[in-house]
């Protein structure tokens, strides 16, 4: 192998350019020239690539979001434009490519594979909702935000006691919303994975205040079926049942941004050397993950068709805690 190339696809994750940084070193390591695609997978279609050296890639570790920047990409869900990318790589030479990305962005690696092209994933999302690795790039600095957003609307709430529903990012997934509930000791929480009744959380919330509990926080996932605005409509006509004065706080893409955890920089060098390193065994359609605390691989078959479920007993934990 003489020429490989590295993208980030979909939405960003703090420990992105860790990962970049890592392919770019463990490649060199080898023998190879690294190329980063800008952009994600329309970086590919529109021939958006460049050679990258060690020294480009210094400095960028303790920055958010990606240097070769990402995106949503529709284009490349279609056949013609999976061919465009195709053609790029094969002009430019490139013989192998890793992505790192979540479930979106490593369709897209299954969709290469399938084509025939050399292609290894790296697990990149917030969301903590891509199969074949237990967690992934961005998790701990999200978990870590939320947290800081929930020790902070503690003391506000205090104050005035009142309740807040606090949503946090998770399209389909209620990892991040159930363990910032647990980090964060908030009174409840509600994920899509579990159906949960307004009412019930009316009676949750009036009984903390009236234990005498001088602020309580609901963290909501953004993809529950009752988000944290329709739930804050839900109660501000039951007001006077909660006890409590009650506010909504959406984190939104601030989730997102700031500079990676250790956990999350070593996480992704870890797991982008690994890419390197399956690229070097010949070992293809592939994502690189973390399981057990080591670094393995699982068919990208297998990843774009399981799904990664919640941990039940957690969330049965999180219930005995608040
Ligand atoms: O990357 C995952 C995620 O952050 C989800 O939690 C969220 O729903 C989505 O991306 C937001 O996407 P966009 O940045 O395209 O608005």
């Amino acid at each position: 192998m003489k020429r490989i190339g590295v993208l980030t696809s979909g939405g960003d994750a703090p420990g992105m350019n860790a990962a970049i940084r890592a392919v770019v070193r463990t490649g060199i390591a080898k023998g190879w020239e690294v190329w980063g695609v800008k952009g994600g997978y329309q970086g590919l279609i529109t021939g958006k690539i460049l050679p990258l050296g060690a020294r480009d890639v210094g400095g960028i570790m303790q920055r958010g979001g990606t240097i070769l920047g990402s995106a949503r990409a529709p284009e490349f869900k279609t056949e013609e434009g999976q061919l465009k990318a195709l053609r790029t790589l094969n002009e430019q030479g490139i013989e192998a490519l890793v992505v790192i990305g979540g479930n979106g962005s490593q369709t897209g690696s299954g969709a290469l594979h399938k084509l025939g092209f050399p292609v290894v994933g790296v697990a990149s999302t917030i969301d903590n909702d891509l199969y074949g690795s237990e967690t992934t790039i961005g998790v701990d600095t999200a978990l870590n935000i939320s947290l800081e957003a929930i020790d902070r609307l503690k003391t506000t709430a205090s104050s005035l006691q009142r309740a807040f529903m606090l949503e946090v990012m998770g399209r389909d997934c209620g990892y991040l919303a159930l363990m910032s509930a647990i980090a964060g000791g908030a009174e409840a929480c509600v994920i899509p994975e579990v159906e949960t009744d307004p009412e019930d959380l009316a009676q949750r919330l009036r009984a903390a205040y009236q234990k005498g509990k001088e602020h309580a926080i609901v963290v909501v996932a953004e993809g529950a079926k009752y988000n944290a605005e329709t739930l804050g409509q839900y109660f501000s006509s039951h007001r006077e049942r909660l006890g409590f004065d009650l506010r909504v706080t959406i984190l939104g893409h601030v989730q997102r941004g700031g500079a990676p955890t250790a956990y999350d920089r070593i996480l992704a060098s870890r797991l982008a050397a690994g890419a390197t390193e399956a690229l070097a065994r010949g070992e293809f359609g592939v994502l690189v993950g973390l399981n057990q605390s080591k670094i393995t691989t699982t068919p990208i078959e297998v990843v774009n068709s399981s799904k990664k479920e919640i941990d039940m007993e957690l969330f049965e934990l999180a219930k005995i805690l608040d």
